[in-house]
């Protein structure tokens, strides 16, 4: 792969991953403009802001729906085009659904790079959706001034089964899958400031399939999930208050977070979508005073491939906790409560106490 080390990708791209991703204040009032669904086998659609469409085919199947891309979040194209799956994926697995085919989505320069570039993108899509257990059986390319890579993916859930991000429950824990910081360290890296390389732990957790969580996941069961991508932590979990009528408590000393991140972000080094995020978020959370504006800014950091956000049991959530951590989801902690409460409000703290 050293013919590629030259490559530097985020170079080309004025954002990066899913920090390029519009705001929920830009989003939500589009969408609140459009005509109403009216397929009653729509089980999920876009009103509540969920990982993916839901649509039933008949008592027992249903499809999961969802398409994710965006412009390069890493350097190397092989890395890129893993993100990008093991991204695109992981709205599946918040439906509590299992991926059977994708599709590829590529915006591609073809002046600037050459096309052995693009083969190394989808040869890391590729690696990724076998990981997954599917092929990817076709796409659509198109010519673009920076590169765009990602999948359409469709998948499976029995129709009683979805794990929306509506049925969270007062009481619920929060269990969240992966660190934060992923939005901090990339942008570090593109700019030349990652001084401790922090980037290649990044990788590591951004091509981090989220189907082993899923899986313990779907095996004890969950009242709702969703996956933290470009809104951060607590705009995404703002969706699932929201959708789900609740109030949520937040614990930023539980919060898992990729170390370096906290060195970059006191340098003052954050996407512009986190800071957009954090100004979204001035009407939704409540933070303790103490909390700094680095500390705002991480809970709000736009992530792209970023762990679940579960909402479990109080009584269950150890048990599931534990057997996140023996099936290798060895970052998983429990972050916060839901709770009754204007839906969507969120109070966040530096401890449980
Ligand atoms: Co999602
Ligand atoms: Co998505």
């Amino acid at each position: 792969m050293s013919e590629f080390s030259d490559i530097k990708l985020t170079q080309m791209a004025k954002r990066a991953g899913c920090a390029a991703k519009h705001p929920p204040g830009y989003l939500l009032p589009l969408l609140g403009m459009l005509p109403a669904l009216t397929d009653p086998n729509v089980l999920v659609g876009s009103a509540t802001a969920d990982d993916a469409a839901i649509y039933k085919l008949s008592d027992e199947l249903a499809l999961v729906m969802t398409t994710d891309f965006f412009t390069p979040i890493v350097d190397h194209p092989y890395d890129f085009g893993a993100i990008a799956a093991t991204n695109a994926l992981s709205d599946v697995y918040a439906m509590g659904g299992r991926p059977i085919a994708a599709l590829n989505i590529v915006g591609f320069p073809e002046e600037t790079l050459s096309p052995a570039v693009l083969g190394e993108i989808l040869r890391g899509a590729a690696a990724k959706a076998n990981e997954a257990g599917i092929d990817i059986i076709g796409g659509h390319t198109i010519k673009t001034d920076e590169p765009i890579f990602g999948l359409a993916v469709v998948g499976t859930v029995h129709p009683q089964k979805v794990l929306t991000n509506a049925g969270a429950q007062p009481g619920d824990l929060l269990i969240l899958t992966k660190p934060l910081g992923l939005g901090i360290i990339t942008t570090a890296a593109k700019q030349g400031q990652d001084k401790s390389g922090a980037i290649q732990a990044a990788i590591k957790v951004m091509t981090t399939l989220n189907r082993q969580a899923a899986e313990v996941i779907g095996e004890l069961g969950a009242h709702a999930v969703t996956d933290v991508t470009g809104f951060g932590l607590l705009g995404h979990l703002r969706n699932m208050t929201a959708a789900s009528q609740l109030g949520a408590h937040v614990w930023l000393d539980q919060v898992p977070v990729l170390p370096a991140a906290w060195d970059y972000v006191h340098a003052g080094i954050a996407p512009g979508g986190t800071h957009a995020n954090l100004r979204f978020l001035a009407d939704w959370a409540t933070f303790a005073e103490d909390l700094t504006k680095e500390e705002r800014l991480m809970l709000a950091d736009a992530q792209t491939s970023g762990g679940l956000l579960v909402a479990v049991a109080a009584d269950g959530a150890a048990t599931m906790l534990t057997a996140l951590h023996d099936a290798g989801v060895k970052d998983a902690c429990i972050v916060g409560r839901l709770a009754a409460g204007q839906p969507g409000q969120m109070q966040v703290s530096r401890s449980k106490a």
